[in-house]
Formats: C-alpha cells, sequence, structure tokens
C-alpha cells in the first residue's frame, strides 16, 4: 500500500462519522507498506497489510452476496483478465471496451476512484487523467493480480480454453498505462474507506446491480466525489437479481414499488434530482450503451450491453 494513500483514508466500520487511521509499518519499501496495520482508534478495528494489500473491509464476512464468491474462481478470474487485457496480447476477438468507457472522462489531474476495479484495466485508463488513482474491490484475488500487474507491468495467467485446458498468455502493460501513482485495494463500494469530498473522478462498470444495496452505492460515491467539478460514470447491464440483492433494495426491473421500471432511468432521477438522496445533485451529460464482451471458454463469449451515464457537477 502506497503511504501517501493515508491522508485520505477513514476507518470504514465507523461510517458515516469519519474517523482518520493510524499506520503502523512492519516492512516497508520506500514509500510502499509491505506488512502492517491501520488502526482505528475510535473502534478499535485493526486492518491489515499483508504483501503490499491493504483491507480495508468494514467485516470481512458481512454483506457477501452469494454471487461474490465466484471472482475467487480460476476461471472467473481468467474470463476477467481476458476481458480486461485481450486488446493487449492481440486476442482478435479483444474487447476495446475500457477505453471507450475511459474517453467520457478529460485528463483534469485530481485523484480519482474506480469501484469495483476487479484486475484494473479501468483503473490503469484513468491514471492516465488523473493525479492518482485507487482501484477498489471486495475480491482479493482481483486485487491481488492488479497489484502485481501494476508492480511488474507484466502477468502470466492461463487462459481457459476448454474444460480443464488452458494455454499460456502473458499480458504486458504498455508505457502509457505504466503509472506508479496507481493503488489497489480490498476495499467495500458500500463503505467507502475515505474521507468526503476527495476525488475528481468516480466510476462505477457493472457493479451496481452485483451490490446488496446498490442506493447505499451511490450514496457512498457521493460522498466520497468532489462536490462541484466532479465528474462520475457509471455503467451497468442493470441484470437484477435476488443473489445479489432483496428485490426491495434493487433500484430497477420491477414492476412496482420504489424504484419501479427501468434502472436506468431511476439512477438518472436519483443522481439530478434537486431534493433527492444526492446533493448537490448531478448533472446528466451523456447515456448510451457500451457492449462488453465476457469470454467463458474459446467457444462462450458473452455479449453484455451495459447502460452507462455521464454525470458531472
Ligand atoms: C461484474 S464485475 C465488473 C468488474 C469491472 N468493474 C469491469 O467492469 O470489468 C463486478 C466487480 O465488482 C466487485 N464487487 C462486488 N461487490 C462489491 C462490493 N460491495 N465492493 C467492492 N467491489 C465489489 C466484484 O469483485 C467484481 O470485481
Amino acid at each position: 500500500m502506497n503511504k501517501l494513500l493515508l491522508d485520505f483514508l477513514v476507518c470504514p466500520a465507523c461510517l458515516p462519522l469519519e474517523f482518520p487511521l493510524k499506520l503502523f509499518i512492519r516492512e516497508s519499501n520506500g514509500d510502499d507498506i509491505i506488512s502492517g496495520h491501520l488502526y482505528c482508534k475510535k473502534c478499535a478495528q485493526k486492518y491489515s497489510v499483508d504483501k503490499g494489500i491493504a483491507l480495508l473491509l468494514p467485516d470481512a464476512r458481512a454483506e457477501t452476496s452469494s454471487s461474490q464468491y465466484r471472482y475467487e474462481e480460476e476461471k472467473v478470474v481468467s474470463s476477467y483478465l481476458w476481458a480486461h487485457y485481450s486488446d493487449l496480447f492481440c486476442d482478435h476477438d479483444a474487447n476495446d471496451a475500457y477505453s471507450a468507457w475511459s474517453s467520457h472522462f478529460l485528463k483534469t489531474g485530481g485523484i480519482a476512484l474506480d469501484t469495483g476495479c476487479a484486475v484494473g484495466r479501468f483503473t490503469f485508463e484513468l491514471g492516465q487523467k488523473s493525479n492518482f488513482v485507487m482501484g477498489i474491490d471486495r475480491s482479493y484475488t482481483f486485487v491481488k493480480l492488479a497489484r502485481e500487474l501494476l508492480k511488474k507491468g507484466c502477468l502470466d495467467f492461463p487462459l481457459t480454453m476448454e474444460g480443464d485446458l488452458t494455454e499460456k498468455r502473458t499480458i504486458i502493460l504498455p508505457d502509457k498505462l505504466k503509472n506508479q501513482n496507481v493503488e489497489f485495494l480490498v476495499a467495500d463500494a458500500l463503505a467507502l474507506p475515505f474521507s468526503q469530498k476527495i476525488f475528481a473522478m468516480v466510476s462505477s462498470l457493472n457493479l451496481l446491480d452485483k451490490v446488496p444495496r446498490p442506493l447505499t452505492h451511490l450514496l457512498e460515491i457521493n460522498r466520497v466525489a468532489h462536490g462541484d467539478n466532479a465528474r462520475f460514470l457509471l455503467s451497468d447491464p442493470f441484470s437484477w437479481s435476488l443473489d445479489s440483492a432483496k428485490k426491495e433494495d434493487w433500484l430497477g426491473g420491477k414492476k412496482e414499488g420504489q424504484y419501479h421500471g427501468k434502472g436506468l432511468e431511476n439512477v438518472c432521477s436519483i443522481l439530478t434530482k434537486k431534493n433527492g438522496p444526492l446533493l448537490p445533485p448531478w448533472i446528466l451529460l451523456k447515456k448510451g450503451v457500451q457492449p462488453w464482451k465476457i469470454r467463458n471458454h474459446q467457444n462462450h463469449y458473452e455479449m453484455i450491453r451495459s447502460q452507462f451515464i455521464v454525470a458531472s457537477r
């Protein structure tokens, strides 16, 4: 964990109250904390930093949706490494979704946050637009791989071909994505371990329909984004599922009740309403559809229509 982060961190277990964390270092390499822990004096919670990875979950066991465990499986990891980096190893079916999403941000500097970053491609993309970027995800495996790529600039992985058969692929980060002003943390998009109003850019890609309380995720983004001069990109296929959230908490996909109708319209209204839950309100700049591809094996791909909203304030 980069030591510079300490100025921005708060205890995720104490939210909505914001208390700083104290860092205890066991081993470091320059600004990189290899092992140690972060401690909250207020609630006495200890957060470990091990092999450079900070674990900042409010409670590691609480509120993990049943679908979350799949992100630690080898085949799912292979799918996501392909989805994020297949253009870099010149796969002819490669995705260009991440550079397309990144075009919605201008190179304005400031600090950026990529929530649900998975294996990190969009975080690296945001590194080109900002002075420092943090990628957070609940999956330890994803964060570990993203960090390995950050530190070494390359990563070998087994790409699933068929059944248990795999082939080795190597991801090499191009110079434009190599940037040491990037950090990855294990953290929860529903209890972001950051002080309010610090981020000039925030993204939530294909995450809203995967969290147990989607509205809390939007409230958390709203808390940590600047009150003005902020840009927010949300993209989601709105694949509401009881595996991720109770129906009463879905922000769309329902015939009746609060947030009935379509997710895209409901999220636009939540963001922009003058006396809504997110203040100051956001201004809608653009909405559209970004095709995105996941590869399960060499003969099976999923095409996802991720509907996006670009907002600013
Ligand atoms: C469908 S994937 C999308 C990944 C990435 N944003 C992309 O578009 O390629 C959802 C990601 O969100 C992460 N995730 C799910 N619930 C989370 C939570 N509460 N906090 C942080 N990350 C979460 C998962 O581990 C997974 O990496």
